[in-house]
């Protein structure tokens, strides 16, 4: 067995597609992971050759395995800038990724949520919001990246949503554009309770809808800007939370999301990244991702004392999305 494997991943080294082609029809194993924990396709992946990759890619070889030091065939593409091997990875991972969402959501029609993040405690500290598990709700560090997208969704002026309150950084960001008025989704009763003791409740322009976003939906009128980021969800609730864009957003007007999909790999970053521009687009929206350097403000002190480290990479790529109306 061990054999087997081994050849294949020679194969794919060399870049040899008879003899990978040739391995593959013989029923070699292409999900194996030799002794330094890598795969034939990774090894494809690491030298660029795209054709033994595609190959490997129409038996079955998992295009999203991980190595020792967690990066996926994907990433050596990416780090060894061999872009036709790139983009193969890249539109496997979407196509698998989308059908897998199509899958997940018939499943979870049938399942029910317990509560879960929002029925327990959270610690509140000066650079971070926790939840009962140690993991960091909000951070800090993200201050400056909740500056731009406060001045993203705030550059048509008029009604501003925001969806989250967490630290309630990107709200003191909005209230700096003194927008008419500033509508803020928060489903934690602890945090909403935060916000009342520091009079967001009193300011003349804000109010607050306590409840999730979910619930409240019937509350909301349209928008002018609307930025979204909840903690405790998944991608296919933000998807969901999409699929009310058209109502929810004024014509010209600008939405703006976190973009932490994936925040712990560069390569599922990306494929996440043209999924969700993908699905928005699908809605009629264009996406822009504006790449901003975040390295400086993530010094190792910052993740002392939280659990997952949800954010590994050196750029931020700040989503702003309009409506196109192609018949113009
Ligand atoms: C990451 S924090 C938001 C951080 C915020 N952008 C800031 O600048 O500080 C996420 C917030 O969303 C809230 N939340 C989670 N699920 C929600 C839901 N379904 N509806 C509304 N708020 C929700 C959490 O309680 C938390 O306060």
């Amino acid at each position: 067995m061990e054999e087997k494997g081994e050849k294949l991943c020679e194969a794919a080294r060399i870049g040899d597609v008879a003899g990978v082609t040739s391995l593959i029809d013989a029923g070699y194993d292409v999900t194996y992971f030799d002794a330094d924990g890598f795969t034939p396709l990774m090894y494809a992946a690491k030298l660029g050759h795209h054709e033994v990759i595609s190959k490997l890619l129409e038996a079955g070889a998992p295009w999203n395995a991980l190595s020792p030091s967690s990066l996926s065939a994907g990433d050596f593409a990416m780090q060894n800038g061999h872009q036709d091997a790139f983009d193969l990875l890249l539109n496997t991972g979407v196509q698998a990724e989308l059908i897998l969402g199509t899958i997940a959501r018939k499943e979870k029609e049938n399942s029910h949520s317990d509560g879960g993040y929002l029925v327990d405690r959270v610690s509140f500290s000066e650079d971070k919001l926790m939840d009962a598990d140690s993991k960091a709700v909000m951070m800090a560090w993200e201050k400056p990246l909740m500056e731009s997208h406060a001045k993203a969704v705030c550059s048509g002026g008029g009604h501003v949503l925001n969806v989250g309150f967490g630290m309630g950084l990107v709200d003191m960001a909005i209230q700096q554009y003194n927008p008419v008025s500033h509508t803020i989704i928060e489903a934690h009763p602890e945090v909403y309770d935060r916000m009342l003791r520091n009079g967001w409740g009193e300011k003349e322009n804000v109010k607050i809808l306590f409840g999730r976003w979910q619930d409240v939906l019937p509350q909301l009128g349209s928008y002018d800007g609307i930025f979204f980021d909840t903690y405790g969800e998944y991608y296919e609730d933000m998807r969901e939370f999409h699929q009310h864009l058209p109502k929810l957003l004024k014509p010209g007007g600008i939405y703006s999301f976190f973009n932490g999909l994936c925040g712990d790999n560069a390569f599922f970053h990306v494929v996440y990244c043209n999924i969700v521009s993908l699905e928005l687009e699908n809605l009629g929206y264009t996406t822009q991702l504006i790449p901003l350097p975040v390295k400086d403000c993530l010094a190792e002190e910052v993740w002392e004392g939280v659990k997952q480290k949800y954010w590994q990479l050196d750029t931020y790529y700040l989503p702003v999305c309009q409506y196109t109306d192609d018949s113009e």
